[in-house]
């Protein structure tokens, strides 16, 4: 089998070469294809990270084991991370974190064991990107939540746990406050967990889940969540057992898979042989089973449960009274414990076998549709536009333009209404929302267009949004006080 790997920049390089050679100890049955990606890649004028014949390579090979790579501050380049996830839909980002003996942390002094898997969704969120400013004073974000995106990324959490016999699986969500878009994710969580019965689905708002999983990781097992709030709450789990250096992650998709470190290129310590190469060694591991390579997974990740549990240590870990070792030395070490077993979590020795990635061609994009629409209909607008004026004013020229088909029913300022009724003490922002509803029923683009040009003549615009009905399901939000 062979697999794809970018070294990546600061570390990567190192960490990468104690990763590889373990692996070469243990006779790793897989051939390495160099790519090229990351900042010198960027400084060559690449401007998403990575050549060409990179991304065909990925493409070919279905599989990138890759190393940190570093985004160039203030060039408007977009971090080759992100691009690598996003291009080649590797919707899930599983992120597991387990109790390492040997590495302290307050649960292991406590004797509460952690065994938690977060996974993320990947792609979407704020995680678009699609950002603008419509006033000097306004930076909007798009947050994208889709069905289909959803459905992936939670199909593929509860897969996961059925296989690994997990009992729990909680989704956390901000459902209460967002209610389309992480109520969507919810919605979907549902209905996928109709189909497990045997797995307890419950679900969590994403703030009480912060205050639990600090004060009783041991109650959670799998976590899936949005983009945002995952990656979030998958560092603070890495907190609970010790840190980044000890943070594995798999971007899964259908297609092509990535494995790398949670952690950065770490500058601070880069060309010093000192970085920690656990994260990336867990992630080798993860990807080492993703590929059916039990056995190789097993020796490979005992010697190094064995390592930790025998005080050897880099220097951002461990017991300080115990000095410190060098990357090199760490890894020369996990080989040399190769056969040994840890006190604690040994793995079975189950025997390698083999899975052909599915290196399935496509020639042209998935459009993953999973709903059609029915009874639809647009009842109103939503106009954003740009203005100092107070609301009264502007409810008074908006009314002027409403003619015989439109009425204005609120003005909102950053979400909260301030007319027809509201508050003198919230205080604006220089962008409005100005809602129009249809006068009897139906509407449609052209109405709208009609409206957008007689309020030109008054306001500048600064975008607008349909108001849309599914059937008799509002397909949008009210304003704060509406
Ligand atoms: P970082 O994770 O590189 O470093 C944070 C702190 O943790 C530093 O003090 C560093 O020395 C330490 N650290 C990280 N990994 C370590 C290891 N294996 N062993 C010992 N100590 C370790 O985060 P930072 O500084 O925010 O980012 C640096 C660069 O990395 C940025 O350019 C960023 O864009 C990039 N980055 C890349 C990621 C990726 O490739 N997936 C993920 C996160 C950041």
């Amino acid at each position: 089998m062979k697999i794809a790997v970018a070294k990546g920049d600061g570390i990567g390089p190192e960490i990468m070469a104690a990763v590889l050679k373990i692996f070469d100890a243990n006779r790793v049955p897989l051939e390495y294809e160099y790519v090229d990606m990351g900042k010198w890649v960027f400084d060559k004028g690449f401007s998403n990270g990575m050549t060409p014949e990179s991304q065909h390579t990925i493409e070919e090979l279905g599989l990138l084991f890759k190393g940190p790579m570093e985004t160039p501050k203030g060039k408007g380049v977009k971090s080759v991370n992100v691009t690598a996830r996003k291009t080649w839909n590797t919707y899930a980002n599983k992120r597991v974190f387990q109790t390492l003996h040997g590495v302290d942390t307050v649960f292991s002094k406590a004797g509460i064991p952690i065994d938690i898997t977060i996974v993320r969704e990947n792609i979407e969120d704020t995680y678009g990107g699609i950002e603008h400013m419509p006033t000097h004073d306004v930076a909007l974000s798009r947050r994208f939540i889709t069905r289909p995106g959803s459905l992936q990324v939670i199909k593929y959490a509860f897969e996961m746990a059925k296989k690994k016999g997990t009992k729990r699986i909680t989704c956390g969500h901000k459902a209460n406050i967002m209610k389309l878009t992480d109520g969507l994710f919810l919605d979907c969580f549902n209905e996928v967990a109709k189909e497990y019965p045997d797995i307890k689905a419950d679900d969590v708002i994403v703030d009480d889940l912060c205050m639990k999983l600090v004060t009783r990781p041991d109650t959670f097992d799998v976590v899936v969540l949005t983009n945002l709030q995952g990656d979030i709450v998958s560092d603070l789990c890495a907190g609970l057992v010790g840190g980044l250096g000890f943070a594995p992650s798999a971007n899964i998709g259908d297609h092509i898979s990535i494995f790398e470190a949670v952690h950065g290129t770490a500058p601070d310590i880069a060309g010093k042989n000192i970085a920690n190469p656990t994260a990336l060694l867990l992630s080798g591991i993860a990807m080492l089973r993703h590929l059916g390579l039990m056995e190789n997974a097993a020796i490979i990740e005992n010697a190094l449960l064995f390592t930790l549990e025998s005080g050897v240590h880099t220097g951002d870990f461990g017991d300080k009274n115990i000095p410190s070792v060098n990357t090199t030395k760490f890894a020369d070490t996990i080989i040399e414990n190769f056969g040994k077993t840890p006190e604690h979590g040994a793995r079975p020795l189950l025997p390698n076998m083999p899975v052909t990635p599915t290196l399935f061609k496509l020639d042209q994009n998935a459009m993953m549709v999973s709903k059609e629409m029915q009874n639809e209909k647009i009842i109103g607008v939503d106009m954003f536009i740009a203005s100092s004026e107070q609301p009264e004013y502007i409810a008074k020229k908006c009314q002027r333009h409403a003619g015989v088909k439109f009425k204005l029913v609120s003005i909102s300022n950053r979400g909260t209404q301030v007319w027809p009724t509201g508050s003198v003490y919230t205080n604006l922002v220089n962008e409005y929302n100005v809602r129009f509803e249809s006068i009897d029923g139906e509407l449609n683009q052209q109405d709208v267009i009609g409206l957008y040009v007689s309020l030109s003549g008054d306001f500048k615009i600064c975008s607008l949004e349909l108001l849309n009905m599914w059937g008799d399901k509002k397909a949008y939000s009210l304003a704060q006080g509406q």
